[in-house]
């Protein structure tokens, strides 16, 4: 009974306390399909560059691109990121964009601006990933105005010669500490290693590309292992 109370007076106020939601970083719908495949994807992420690289061009075929998307994920959030970059442009596109799909999470990069429309949409119960955090202080902003998800990018700060955990690891010490709900998204995963030091330090959710996860699953002693299973399974078959 005590520790059941300690518990409850003490834990961290985490939103999602029973696991590390799994994102694909990726506009790519055949590695969206093999990562669903796997039973473990959460949902999507997308950003103007990873649209490019996939040819998707013009408001139509964007648009039908993230439907497509949502097809493939039925249950899991789907990032679209607004090309506006003042609020009354973000506005219209991230409410063109929600209304595609309920799944639909409007990303919204960190300017001024951007704080404008996360705490517009916030008020109309439209969700909200706010992209493009390289601080606690952006961090911190997002939360207040009530985004969903809040986008720290880990490999691009390590790109730069900064430890992007230790800025999952501020950001989750600040939401704690006020019991903010917004998520925080690991992002710019690059390698699994990322994907676990995200996990151990609580990040509710990360996106990173299908390699990424697949690399999860490796490890030599499995396959050593595995292949000595299969040939005395062999061995004693040709025996028997
Ligand atoms: C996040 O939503 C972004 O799309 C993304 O994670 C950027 O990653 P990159 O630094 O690998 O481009």
């Amino acid at each position: 009974m005590y520790p059941f109370i300690a518990w409850v007076i003490f834990a961290p106020n985490q939103t999602n306390l029973n696991y590390m939601k799994f994102f694909i970083d990726t506009a790519n719908l055949d590695q969206i399909r093999e990562a669903n495949a796997l039973g473990v994807l959460d949902g999507v992420t997308t950003n103007p560059s990873l649209m490019a690289k996939e040819g998707i061009t013009g408001k139509d075929n964007v648009m039908k691109h993230y439907k497509a998307i949502c097809d493939i994920v039925v249950e899991g959030d789907v990032s679209a990121e607004v090309i506006a970059t003042d609020y009354e442009g973000m506005v219209s596109e991230g409410l063109e964009l929600a209304e595609l799909h309920p799944n639909i999470v409007v990303k919204i990069p960190m300017i001024v601006d951007g704080i404008k429309a996360l705490k517009y949409f916030s008020d109309k119960g439209i969700r909200t990933n706010c992209t493009l955090v390289f601080s606690a202080g952006q961090a911190l902003l997002a939360a207040k105005a009530g985004a969903s998800y809040v986008s720290p990018f880990i490999g691009r700060l390590d790109d730069v010669s900064t430890d992007g955990l230790d800025l999952i690891e501020q950001i989750r010490v600040i939401y704690d500490n006020y019991g903010f709900d917004t998520e925080i998204l690991a992002a710019s995963v690059r390698h699994p290693m990322h994907i676990i030091k995200c996990a151990e330090i609580g990040a509710d959710v990360m996106t990173g590309p299908l390699s990424a996860m697949l690399a999860l699953a490796k490890h030599p002693l499995t396959d050593i292992g595995l292949a000595q299973f299969l040939a005395d399974h062999k061995k004693a078959s040709a025996n028997g």
